[in-house]
């Protein structure tokens, strides 16, 4: 059985991203939710996950309205005006391989710990967006050093985070998952525009997933097609 119940409550952090915006517009025209909030580094209450303090402070006024049925972090980067993924080890550099672990670990896994406070221990779902190259088992191709460690690491942090909210809050389901090829910014500069899908149409296939979960899949790593990913 579906653990989000109707009507939901839905919270999207990183909602100035392409994939978060398109999560907003589809969530505020959805009969089966009653409200929806986006944050990102320039709303209210800002959270940038280059000054991590700002994560705590981010969550603390929204306890006042929690709880949320539904939390989806978008938040992730990819590439920088200074870099671009690595191609070969000869690449690999401190200051590329410590920035998206901070964007896509270290902030998105702080997220977790202090964002899954406000999620409905009746029945709720956090989905995290990691990528499917942060899959070790399905790495063929090598590259992007830097984002894959990245992402791998976050995956084990939901893993984790998961076995534990089972124990105490066994109708909470928290999820890696993975939005296919998306036309956005960040995948502008590899052919996003031709091999993306709109950002709409992504996020309607993930909705349909995160609405469907049950607690059985907490702790799983989960396409938009609702494919289970090895890790
Ligand atoms: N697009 C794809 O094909 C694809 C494929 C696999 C996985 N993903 C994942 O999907 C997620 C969303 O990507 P997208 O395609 O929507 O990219 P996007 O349009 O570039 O959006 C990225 C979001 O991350 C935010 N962000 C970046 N750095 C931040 C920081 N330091 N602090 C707080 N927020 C920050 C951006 O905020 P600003 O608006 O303020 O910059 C924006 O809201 C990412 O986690 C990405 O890894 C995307």
């Amino acid at each position: 059985m579906p653990l989000t119940p109707k009507p939901l409550r839905a919270l999207v952090i990183g909602s100035s991203g392409t994939i978060g915006s398109a999560f907003i517009d589809l969530l505020e025209n959805h009969p089966g939710c009653s409200e929806v909030v986006g944050i990102h580094r320039n709303s209210a209450h800002p959270m940038d996950y280059q000054d991590l303090s700002t994560i705590e402070e981010a969550a603390k006024p929204l306890l006042r309205g929690a709880p949320f049925q539904l939390i989806i972090n978008t938040i992730g980067i990819l590439h920088s005006a200074d870099w671009m993924p690595e191609k070969k080890l000869d690449d690999l550099n401190p200051a590329q391989l410590q920035t998206l672990m901070q964007i896509n670990a270290i902030g998105p896994g702080l997220t977790i710990k202090h964002f899954s406070k406000l999620l409905d221990p009746a029945g709720s779902v956090m989905a995290t967006l990691s990528a499917k190259v942060g899959s070790i088992e399905d790495n063929r191709l090598g590259g992007w050093y830097s984002y894959r460690a990245s992402k791998a690491a976050l995956n084990m942090i939901i893993k984790t985070a998961a076995i534990e909210l089972a124990r105490t809050k066994p109708n909470v389901a928290l999820i890696a998952l993975h939005p296919g090829t998306v036309n956005s910014r960040l995948s502008q500069p590899f052919k996003g525009q031709q091999i993306g899908r709109a950002p709409l149409d992504a996020a309607q296939d993930m909705l349909n997933v995160l609405l469907s979960l049950d607690k059985e899949d907490s702790g799983t790593f989960i396409s938009y097609s609702g494919e289970r990913l090895p890790w």
